[in-house]
């Protein structure tokens, strides 16, 4: 038989999704397994959202729309980003697809051509360096310190020979090392794409997740120039608990990349599911209260699983400021023997955690991250600190 596409066959399956299975599959086998990889909010979605869907369901809501996104959410989204984030867009400017992940992918297809570079700055989440690849660019990766709270600084790009450059991701805050930009920060960095003329693709899905007081800022907000290049990915999955909605959004104020995604949209898949469009609006609408509820949870958790990580000699942790995971650096188990095994690399840790303690946790290496693990804290306090006592008692037998 004639072999398969090539750039199909170059794409890596997805490491955390397949932990994850892994560890449901455990748990469905009757396996007492603890797993710190979720990558969604474990609260529902909130009973009033749910309902504008029962409600779009039946009124008979359920044909198509137009393929860009229906008008009442595009107006819902405008307001949001005026309301929220101090920006202004028009209707025209807000396309609305199938998650954010969908977003950023139609955003990579319109920007970049055959060869073009794009900066990814490392710990980066899984799919970033797949959807380059997968419109034919290179991902640029710049590798981020703990010492620096995980951001890329202007002194590392201007290292870099931007002359390839199409676009850079910020994503803010970060997935999987919870890091949140200063408005300085953004503004370095954005004002270095202006001058190279360099597109920021900034995914803001974990805005609303920040903590200690800290307030979010947009890339966009900087300044007029910087929001001219800024493409802002946004989405309903973290913010109102609504993963399995699958609802993102781009908001941009260039309007060929708004074309050109539109009409690649109207082919490939059309609009987002009506009833999740009619349920989003209800969410940007009068979600408050969830919102607030739900960052105030994870809050408390992020200081518990700290506090109980600290306290585990062997392994150390900075205090991330946003989204909901943490990441564990584990630099002093490599080269060490865990129950009989050399642990060489983050896969070992993970694998040693899942077997001997039954706890599963993501490996740094799919981030871009060897010598570190991801933790999510989106699960319960009990199941925290069971979970991290295993880890404590697998360590203390480290030798
Ligand atoms: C940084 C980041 N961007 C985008 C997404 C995709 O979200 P969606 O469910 O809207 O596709 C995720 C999901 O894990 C994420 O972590």
């Amino acid at each position: 038989m004639k072999s398969i596409s090539k750039l199909g066959q170059s794409i890596q399956p997805s490491l955390t999704l397949a932990l994850t299975a892994k560890a449901k599959k455990m748990k469905s086998q009757g396996e007492d397994v603890i797993s710190f990889t979720a990558g969604e909010p474990d609260f529902n979605t909130p009973e009033n959202i749910c309902n504008a869907g029962i409600e779009a369901i039946n009124k008979g809501l359920t044909k198509y729309t137009v393929a860009s996104g229906m008008d009442e959410l595009k107006e819902a989204i405008v307001n949001k980003l005026s309301s929220e984030n101090n920006l202004e867009y028009t209707k025209s400017q807000i396309i609305v697809s199938n998650g954010a992940k969908h977003s950023l992918f139609n955003v990579l297809f319109a920007l970049c051509n055959e060869g073009d570079d794009v900066i990814l700055p490392s710990p980066y989440w899984v799919t970033y360096p797949e959807l380059i690849k997968l419109v034919g660019a290179n991902p640029i990766i710049i590798e981020t310190s703990e010492s620096n709270g995980f951001k890329v600084t202007i002194d590392q790009l201007n290292k870099i020979d931007p002359t390839k450059v199409k676009a850079i991701i910020i994503n803010n805050p970060n997935n999987p090392t919870g890091a949140v930009y200063s408005k300085k920060e953004l503004e370095d960095i954005g004002n270095w794409c202006v001058k190279h003329d360099i597109y920021i693709i900034a995914d803001e899905i974990y805005e609303k997740l920040v903590y200690d007081g800290i307030n979010f800022v947009s890339m966009a907000n900087i300044n007029d120039d910087i929001k001219d290049r800024t493409i802002i990915i946004n989405g309903m999955s973290k913010t109102f608990s609504m993963t399995g909605w699958r609802i993102g959004y781009i908001a941009s104020n260039n309007d060929a990349v708004i074309r050109v995604i539109s009409g690649l949209q109207s082919h490939m898949t059309s609009n987002p599911c009506s009833i999740s469009q009619y349920a989003s609006v209800v969410a940007l609408e009068d979600s408050d209260e969830f919102i607030l509820s739900m960052k105030t949870t994870f809050e408390k958790r992020r200081n518990l699983m700290l506090s109980l990580v600290n306290d585990i000699k062997e392994v150390s942790c900075e205090k991330p400021e946003g989204a909901f995971y943490i990441m564990l650096n584990i630099q002093n188990v490599i080269g060490k023997t865990i129950a009989g095994k050399v642990i060489n690399n983050s896969i070992d840790f993970a694998d040693v955690l899942l077997d001997e303690a039954k706890v599963s946790v993501v490996p740094g290496v799919g981030f871009g991250a060897e010598g570190f693990v991801r933790l999510s804290y989106s699960i319960s306090e009990k199941d925290i600190e069971e979970g991290i006592k295993r880890i404590k008692d697998l360590l203390s037998t480290m030798r």
